[in-house]
């Protein structure tokens, strides 16, 4: 027996997982270093304290005395003298090459249905451009404009690493410098069955997840984007979800209230209006700034409350859009083993004892994940809400059709881009309903917003009929006529 095999069989008896080497004498040498690889990766004294207070004690959720909407800053009016101070705050950050980008793509993406990284999802509703195609775009535009670099770092997962980097290199970097973007790992975490026991996903391999998007602060910190962040002159990132497919990405006003309160992170929030949304909500719970996650909103009944006129009264809705101070993230870091976990119960497929795999039509395990959002209760400035006007901003995509999907993404950025179009004198067909009848999509690298569009056009035609795509120098792509 090698020392590493031995080590590892200690540590798995000493916590009760020792069963997790029950196929090893079938194992080959390959199965037998990927089992190894796997449990070398396993924080035993958390996973014992994950699964004693989460599934062997059956937990009381938290309870709170008060809870409290934020304070917002309302949606931004640019004749506002706040919001010119703001905008001019963060131009100057983003010239002065302080901010970078933070991308959080480690998830599984399993409710789109779609095989391969949700970034890669052609969400391009005439182009078939993928979300990270329509991320980078955003990035040249702003490269462009504030003559800066903003490094890209992007975080995966072994669920989704080895994808990622190949469909970045087919895609050329989609012409961003390649020593510009960082792929960082994010920590995968057991399954544990329903005694706290892990699962075995092969004969050779545990059951894993990857350990939720505050599993970003650890990554930062150990795989150097830190280090990297700061060696480049960067102290604030901007931080935002691979499906978000209008995100502004290092938007500058958002930045500027940043700097201007002195924030450590700060959110975008956008109104909810109705109660059950599948979206977290910020309060203040017992004074403390906190996200109580969609899955958990039954716990908190005031939190679906509406007011005489069918408002929700806790609105600030939680679109996951932040700005996130390097030194907080380091701060935070440092004192990750208090970092509050949650857990899922779901359907994990696994190897029983006779070598058979199962896919159970119930839950039956525990999947556990650190939210990002749960850093704001660790702020010492108090954070900061921009409330958002969702289109234009926020287009969450779950899945194909309904709500939170692709198809509704297609419709609101359609009726936005249209709004652009319309301005610029352009007749955009629509049918008796005043609905509109073909596709729109304009490339963020040729305009981010309105007023860059309305600049641009001039001399320029595109014609009356057919699915609009502008590409990134304004020219018309992919049209088909209309029928
Ligand atoms: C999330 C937020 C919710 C918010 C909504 C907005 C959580 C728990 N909740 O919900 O408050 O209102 O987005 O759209 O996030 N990811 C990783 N690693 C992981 C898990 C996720 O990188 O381990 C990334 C995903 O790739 C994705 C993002 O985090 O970019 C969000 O994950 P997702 O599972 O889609 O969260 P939602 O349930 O939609």
């Amino acid at each position: 027996m090698t020392t590493r095999e031995a080590a590892l069989r200690g540590l798995a008896r000493q916590y009760g997982q020792d069963h997790v080497f029950q196929f090893w004498e079938t194992l080959d040498r390959t199965g037998r270093d990927r089992l190894l690889t796997d449990l070398e990766q396993v924080d035993f004294p958390l996973m014992r304290r994950l699964a004693e207070h989460w599934v062997l004690a059956a937990p009381e959720p938290e309870h709170f005395e008060t809870i409290r909407p934020v304070p917002v800053i309302p949606v931004i009016d640019p004749s506002r003298a706040d919001a010119q101070t703001a905008l001019a705050a963060g131009e100057e950050a983003l010239r002065a090459g302080r901010v970078g980008l933070f991308l959080v793509a480690g998830g599984q993406g399993t409710r789109l249905g779609f095989e391969g990284p949700k970034g890669a999802y052609p969400i391009g509703p005439v182009s078939k451009k993928s979300f990270f195609a329509f991320h980078a775009e955003k990035i040249h535009n702003l490269q462009r404009r504030y003559e800066c670099v903003l490094p890209w770092y992007i975080m995966v997962s072994d669920t989704n690493e080895a994808e990622t980097r190949a469909f970045f290199e087919g895609n050329n970097y989609f012409d961003l410098r390649c020593e510009d973007i960082f792929f960082l790992k994010q920590r995968m975490v057991p399954c544990v069955d329903e005694s706290g026991k892990f699962m075995l996903d092969q004969p050779d391999r545990l059951a894993m997840n990857p350990n939720g998007h505050g599993g970003a602060i650890p990554a930062m910190v150990e795989n150097q984007v830190i280090a990297n962040a700061r060696g480049r002159g960067i102290d604030i990132l901007s931080y935002f979800q691979v499906d978000n497919w209008a995100v502004k990405v290092a938007d500058p006003c958002f930045i500027g209230y940043h700097i201007l309160h002195r924030a450590e992170m700060s959110s975008k929030s956008h109104r909810k209006h109705q109660p059950r949304e599948a979206v977290g909500v910020h309060c203040l719970c017992d004074g403390e700034y906190r996200v109580i996650e969609y899955s958990e909103l039954d716990l908190y009944p005031q939190l679906l409350e509406t007011d005489e006129q069918g408002h929700v009264v806790y609105y600030a809705g939680n679109p996951a859009i932040h700005v996130i101070s390097v030194d907080f993230i380091e701060r935070v870091y440092r004192d990750f083993e208090h970092f509050p976990w949650h857990r899922a119960h779901k359907q994990v497929p696994f190897i029983d004892q006779q070598g058979k795999r199962v896919e159970p039509e119930e839950p039956n395990a525990y999947k556990f994940e650190t939210f990002i959002f749960d850093a704001l209760r660790f702020t010492q400035h108090p954070p900061i809400a921009l409330e958002i006007d969702p289109p234009g901003e926020y287009t969450p995509i779950k899945s194909f059709s309904g709500d939170n999907s692709v198809e509704r993404a297609w419709a609101i950025m359609r009726d936005y881009w249209a709004q652009w179009l319309e301005a610029a004198g352009y007749r955009v067909p629509r049918d008796e309903a005043g609905r509109i009848t073909i596709a729109i999509e304009i490339s963020p690298a040729f305009a981010l917003t309105r007023e860059e569009f309305l600049e641009k056009p001039r001399g320029r035609s595109w014609p009356e009929t057919g699915d609009i795509a502008i590409d990134a120098d304004g020219n018309l792509i992919g049209s088909k006529p209309a029928n």
